[in-house]
């Protein structure tokens, strides 16, 4: 009769001979000795009825849990020595894993995209053009005269040879050679044109992109940066409408107890036009190094749609008035940030960028 004692023996005597086999056969004739229908341990559980009930009991508890165990050793190792004969590495679950370094948006995308961001809340959408532009589009049809400083090759990146700074012409001749004169835009106002020939009214756009101009770079110039244009056209709109939307885009972005303070300016393509400061990000209007002394930083330049413009992409200016504004996301960037040169956006040196 089957004792305990012949479990135990059993235990060890199977646990070496798993242990020794080494190919999936020698692992099934280690099944076949101890579990099979003419198994050790089978033989001892189909035993268990002849013995008296107390021995039987503890045999049985011993051998079955016996039984349990030797099933999933064996199966643990029928799926080890599978996995290594279809050339898997075993996983060493404790080895410390290795963290990918990840990307993120650049600073300034992350400016636009949150700028942008507020206006589509206001119900605006976004448009695009291009960066290669035509004179017609960046100067001309925003009512920019053929004499304006900014035409200079001083200022402007020109494609073609032409430009029509140099050129002693009549408006109207300057209106179609300007269609044939390519430069990199200098801002994305021209997108303002580029939409309402396309959209008529109601129109409520912001435009991102780049922008090209020759400065030397320095701190506060780089000769790429970007802009976001924005352009309401409507029905009744006025300049308290543009002064509303823009004092609750500066709440949203710099916080909500910014100030703003609105000032005459000059724009050939808005009139009247205004510049809007907000107060100082560091010393909130008391006067620190930042803002000069001032309590207030410059943020955009914006005004009404001139007149003009309307009519040149055939919008009725009697029924329909609007607003358009420009702002820098590098500066915006940099004054709620305290970056201290432009330039570091564009070196791209990643402990820069790591930071945000
Ligand atoms: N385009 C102007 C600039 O680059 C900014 C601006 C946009 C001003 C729209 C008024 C309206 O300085």
């Amino acid at each position: 009769m089957p004792g305990v004692e012949d479990v135990k023996a059993l235990e060890a005597e199977a646990l070496a001979a798993l242990e020794a086999a080494s190919t999936l056969e020698e692992v099934e004739a280690v099944r076949v000795r101890f579990l099979g229908r003419k198994g050790a341990l089978t033989s001892i559980l189909r035993s268990l009825s002849q013995l008296p009930p107390e021995e039987r009991k503890e045999v049985g508890a011993r051998a079955n849990e016996l039984r349990a165990r030797l099933d999933t050793l064996i199966d643990e190792k029928t799926a080890s020595l599978k996995a290594r004969a279809a050339g898997a590495e075993e996983i060493d679950l404790t080895l410390p894993g290795f963290v990918w370094p990840a990307g993120r948006p650049h600073p300034v995308m992350q400016t636009i995209a949150e700028i942008v961001d507020i206006f589509i809340g206001l119900g605006y959408t976004v448009a695009e053009g291009p960066e290669a532009e035509l004179d017609y589009y960046n100067f001309t049809a925003l009512n920019q005269p053929s004499y304006h400083p900014a035409r200079s090759t001083h200022d402007t990146f020109y494609l073609t040879e032409e430009t029509l700074f140099d050129l002693d012409v009549s408006e109207e001749e300057a209106r179609s050679r300007s269609r044939s004169i390519a430069l990199m835009r200098t801002h994305t106002s021209p997108v303002q044109i580029r939409v309402m020939e396309q959209q008529k009214p109601p129109i409520y756009i912001v435009a991102p992109g780049r922008c090209y101009r020759r400065d030397v770079p320095d701190a506060t110039h780089s000769p790429i940066f970007h802009q976001i244009e924005g352009l309401a056209v409507d029905e009744g709109i006025t300049f308290a409408d543009l002064k509303g939307t823009l004092e609750l885009f500066a709440r949203r972005y710099f916080g909500p107890d910014t100030l703003v303070n609105f000032r005459a300016s000059y724009f050939p393509f808005t009139e009247p036009s205004a510049e809007m400061d907000v107060s100082c990000v560091i010393c909130k209007g008391e006067g620190c190094r930042l803002c000069k002394g001032s309590g207030w930083l410059e943020v955009l330049g914006a005004g009404m749609v001139h007149p003009a413009v309307l009519e040149g992409v055939g919008i009725d200016s009697e029924r329909y008035t609007g607003f358009a504004f420009g702002m820098g996301p590098e500066r915006l960037t940099i004054l709620k940030y305290g970056i201290p040169d432009i330039r570091m956006f564009f070196e791209n040196d990643l402990r820069f960028l790591r930071q945000f």
